[in-house]
């Protein structure tokens, strides 16, 4: 048999790859293994790279551009993206059924009650059924073109299956969902970076972001449900449907009821399901079905009339505040914390309830005894609203905020524009044991065994003030410790001596300095070198480095001005740890020092020996790529790794590579 011809070889893989995101993404129902994709995927770029010619940019390859957008173009809507009217409760629903009965006469009125998703509106045009044209609805009558940022959606087809319309103009919502939304707020917090306080803000920034390749990170998702011109289909179910047959993704559940009480009934019922969802909503969309009649009840200045949103409220909690716990975190900020009665709310079980500071109680007068309202703001912890007034016994406690640290009784303060209490005793063993997790922690020196009890332990004998002592303790010292056996002392070493090769830039980080997260810290280190050098930056000149403003050069100003923190900084050089940059490859440093590597597919030699020798040449391996990964080193196969390191920009490389990187005179474990 002739072997086809690398054409039609590339027009095979682009359908197969088409087929397989929309299995995946829309359908939940994957054809294709992680290893079958990326065979195909890497096929396919390899053949493209090949064949400029047979450029595509609509290619599955093609998803994420490498080019930074200066601003979005505008885009004219070719009529207006309205919005819709709210109804809050049974009574407007029952009116809006009734006027349409005035404009449009009796007879049947059907409705679709749809998933109202809280994102944004976009508005999409496909040709040929091919993805032309994606913009935000921006005031309704003019967008901003975001096209290169919805191809990185991976539910948006960038072809249509089946029979397509020559020109199809369609509007959605990008929306994220709340796995990717709880992940990307844990990423933001190690960074230091501020949270976004829902899925909407998160979105939103993606979809604004003028390189695509961040917007890809955010992994924003799409819902499609108007066909706004190209195709008349004379139901809203219908529209549904054909979309789905397109292979666009259609919020589920969606039903089509037979007159308004079955409306109001399937909008309980979707009011009830909406923790179950995996996407958000914030509340549903009653549309009169038959799409003929809704253009002909008309519009008012801004939306039709035959459609109506129905906003479902915040969700919220009654349940008893038992008591009012105050916890000193690492900076010394004083934070206050509501113990509850354990009660349900938006699907979990919730026992405590963020206070925010002293202001917060005082303002709204919280009590201890109080029955208060609780609520879920940014999703992650519950937060406290305010207390139920009229349910007082008069038994209710007013708080006192303490105004000594509650841990080593140092008078607190404030200052002056700031919410939080801060303990300011750079000695409190509640600062130095929450800074010592800190520096222990993942992102930083990730030191295994290094707990809370450990640690905790360690600070309270008085041993252990700072990291640096850390790295003076011996393994008799350490089988003294509750619970620590000869074993684990020695692992407990094992860990110290690993954190000894960390890049100095996760040192940094880990020292806690007050805005300098992850990012900030690589940053600073590749501007200046070491921490040395950073110690004697002025404001000026760290203001000047990318990615820092003047809060940060203040911050890190402040905290090399003070002798004990160079102290720290000195001992650590002493205990051996990397307080200079490591520019591989240079003599003195390992040929991988920097590298932070994740593996994928089969290599040459077993994956675990693989990992040994990258650890030993001064690489970080990790488990999957992240935010910091450098390389991604790829074996035969391999799974969906190869996809992230293309939304992340990260190299992928081949274990031959690496190990000429390594050399002859590699160290062997
Ligand atoms: S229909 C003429 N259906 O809600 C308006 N909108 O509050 C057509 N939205 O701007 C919109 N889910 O961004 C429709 N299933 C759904 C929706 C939905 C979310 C958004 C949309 C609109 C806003 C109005």
């Amino acid at each position: 048999m002739t072997p086809p011809s690398d054409r039609e070889r590339i027009e095979a893989l682009r359908r197969e790859l088409h087929e397989a995101d929309l299995r995946y993404y829309v359908l939940d129902d994957p054809v294709l293994s992680d290893a079958e994709y990326d065979a195909r995927y890497r096929e396919l770029a390899a053949l493209e790279a090949r064949h400029p010619e047979l450029f595509d940019p609509l290619s599955p390859t093609q998803r994420v551009s490498g080019a930074v957008a200066e601003a979005f173009a505008p885009v004219e809507h070719t009529t207006p993206l309205l919005s819709l009217a709210n109804a809050m409760d049974r009574e407007e629903l029952v009116a809006f059924d009734r006027r349409l009965e005035e404009i449009l006469g009796p007879g049947p009125r059907g409705y679709v009650v749809e998933p109202k998703i809280d994102g944004l509106s976009v508005a999409l045009r496909y040709e040929g059924g091919r993805f032309a044209l994606g913009a935000t609805r921006g005031d309704g009558r003019v967008g901003e073109d975001v096209t290169a940022n919805l191809k990185t959606v991976r539910d948006l087809p960038l072809v249509l299956r089946g029979d397509v319309p020559g020109a199809l103009e369609l509007r959605g919502e990008v929306y994220m969902d709340w796995k990717r939304f709880r992940a990307l707020n844990r990423e933001r917090e190690a960074e230091g970076e501020p949270l976004f306080m829902n899925p909407r803000n998160a979105a939103a920034g993606g979809l604004r972001q003028l390189d695509s390749r961040i917007a890809a990170q955010r992994r924003l998702r799409l819902f499609v449900y108007e066909v706004r011109a190209g195709a008349e289909i004379p139901r809203q179910a219908d529209v549904l449907r054909q979309l789905a047959a397109w292979g666009l993704p259609v919020a589920r559940p969606w039903s089509a009821v037979e007159d308004i009480e079955a409306a109001i009934r399937a909008v309980q019922e979707l009011g009830e399901r909406r923790d179950t969802l995996a996407y958000p909503i914030d509340g549903a969309v009653v549309k009169l079905d038959d799409l003929a009649r809704s253009r002909a009840a008309g519009f008012t200045a801004k939306a039709p009339r035959a459609q109506i949103a129905f906003k479902f409220p915040a969700e919220e909690a009654r349940t008893r505040l038992e008591a009012i716990e105050v916890s000193v975190g690492r900076t010394g900020a004083v934070t206050p914390t509501a113990v509850v009665d354990p009660v349900r709310l938006a699907g979990t079980r919730v026992s405590r309830a963020s206070l925010h500071n002293a202001d917060f109680i005082a303002e709204r007068d919280i009590r201890v005894g109080d029955v208060v309202r609780i609520r879920k703001a940014g999703e992650v912890i519950p937060e406290v609203v305010g207390p139920v007034k009229e349910l007082r016994t008069g038994q209710e406690l007013p708080f006192v905020f303490p105004d000594r640290c509650p841990v080593c009784q140092t008078p607190l303060v404030r200052a002056p524009g700031e919410a939080a209490h801060r303990c300011p005793n750079p000695d409190c063993p509640a600062k130095r044991l929450e800074g010592l997790l800190h520096f222990v922690s993942r992102g930083a020196m990730d030191m295994n065994g290094f707990g809370p009890a450990v640690l905790g332990a360690l600070v309270a004998s008085g041993r252990v003030n700072d990291p640096a002592d850390l790295f003076t303790l011996t393994q008799q010292e350490l089988e003294t410790l509750p619970r620590i056996g000869e074993k684990s002392a020695r692992n407990l070493l094992a860990s110290l001596a690993a954190a000894r090769t960390r890049p100095v830039e996760r040192l940094l980080f880990g020292l806690g300095i007050r805005y300098v997260g992850e990012r900030v810290a690589s940053a600073l280190m590749a501007a200046t070198g070491s921490l040395a050098a950073l110690a004697e930056a002025d404001e000026a000149r760290l203001a000047s480095i990318p990615d820092v403003g003047p809060q940060i050069a203040a911050s890190v100003n402040a905290w090399f001005q003070d002798p004990g923190n160079r102290r720290l900084v000195e001992r650590l050089a002493a205990a051996g740890l990397a307080t200079e940059r490591q520019q591989a490859p240079r003599p003195a440093s390992l040929p991988l020092s920097g590298e932070r590597i994740a593996i994928t597919g089969t290599l040459p030699v077993p994956r675990a020996e693989a990992a040994r020798r990258l650890s030993a040449a001064g690489a970080v391996v990790e488990e999957r790529v992240g935010a910091h990964t450098t390389l991604l080193l790829a074996g035969e196969g391999g799974g969906r790794k190869r996809q992230e390191a293309a939304e992340r920009g990260v190299r992928v490389v081949g274990w031959p590579e690496l190990e000429a990187r390594m050399g002859a005179g590699a160290p062997e474990p």
